[in-house]
């Protein structure tokens, strides 16, 4: 008998992150919304509901390590099992905006805000899902990266951002290495750039163009690719 599969997204309220919840669930997969105020994840569920796809929500904030570990014990209770994660919740908080933030002006506290949300929750989620993912003999982890993480083309701006999304690839690589013998794949992605709260109204693709590689990612077969890194489904330089 096929297994339905199971999805906990972070920060599944809006923007991409409801792009992908809501593409799973079109695929059939019982996705849940995480997201950091219930409240908010209950209005994005309910514009779901009106398309006739049901899908619960769960309190999560990537920064708290309890909200972490109750989240993925809320899914497993809910549905008894999880498959796919989704680290999607993420914030760009570089002063001032864009390219103009210098490395000079960063103060420290906006580097830990960055690598607390955008490296440290996916952490604790990889770390609260991998023995549930080790007993099932399944997963499939995805993180929402950016091009802005590239090494092979780093530039300059919003350096925080910039290396937190260096670090989440490097972390990428690390949990793919370590998850990699039980059919458990671990891969970023790049969505480019896209229209939404972060990425602003001038972006040139739509938040679902934005959710198609992480939706992709999210169902590979077993001989899919694991360690990789992506942008429309294709591999692109670390
Ligand atoms: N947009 C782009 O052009 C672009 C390009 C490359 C990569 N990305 C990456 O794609 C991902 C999604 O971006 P987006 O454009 O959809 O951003 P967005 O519109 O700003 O949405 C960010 C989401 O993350 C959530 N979030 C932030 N901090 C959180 C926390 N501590 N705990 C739980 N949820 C938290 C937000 O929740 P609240 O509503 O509670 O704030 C919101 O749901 C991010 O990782 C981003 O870095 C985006």
């Amino acid at each position: 008998m096929a297994v339905t599969r199971t999805a906990l997204v972070s920060g599944a309220n809006r923007g991409i992150g409801f792009e992908i919840a809501r593409g799973l669930a079109r695929l059939g997969v019982l996705a849940v919304i995480g997201a950091r105020d219930p409240k908010d994840g209950m209005v994005a569920a309910e514009k779901l509901q009106s398309e006739g796809l049901d899908v619960p929500v769960v309190a999560l904030d990537v920064d708290n390590e309890d909200s972490a570990l109750q989240a993925v014990a809320e899914v497993k209770r809910i549905y008894g099992r999880l498959d796919i994660l989704v680290n999607n919740a993420g914030i760009l908080i570089d002063e001032p905006g864009g390219f103009k933030a210098s490395l000079f002006d960063l103060k420290p506290e906006t580097l830990r805000r960055t690598m607390e949300t955008n490296l440290l929750g996916p952490i604790r989620l990889i770390q609260a899902a991998a023995p549930l993912m080790r007993e099932q003999g399944y997963g499939r982890i995805v993180n929402l990266s950016s091009g802005a993480g590239q090494l092979a083309e780093m530039g300059s701006g919003y350096p925080a951002y910039r290396m937190s999304k260096a670090a989440l690839n490097a972390l990428t690589r690390i949990a793919a290495n370590e998850l990699g013998g039980g059919n458990i794949k671990v891969n970023a992605m790049c969505p480019g750039w896209v229209r939404t709260e972060m990425g602003g109204p001038e972006a040139q693709r739509s938040p679902e163009e934005g959710a198609d590689t992480a939706i992709w990612l999210s169902t590979l077969p077993d001989d899919g690719p694991t360690g990789g890194f992506f942008r429309d489904r294709k591999p692109i330089a670390w």
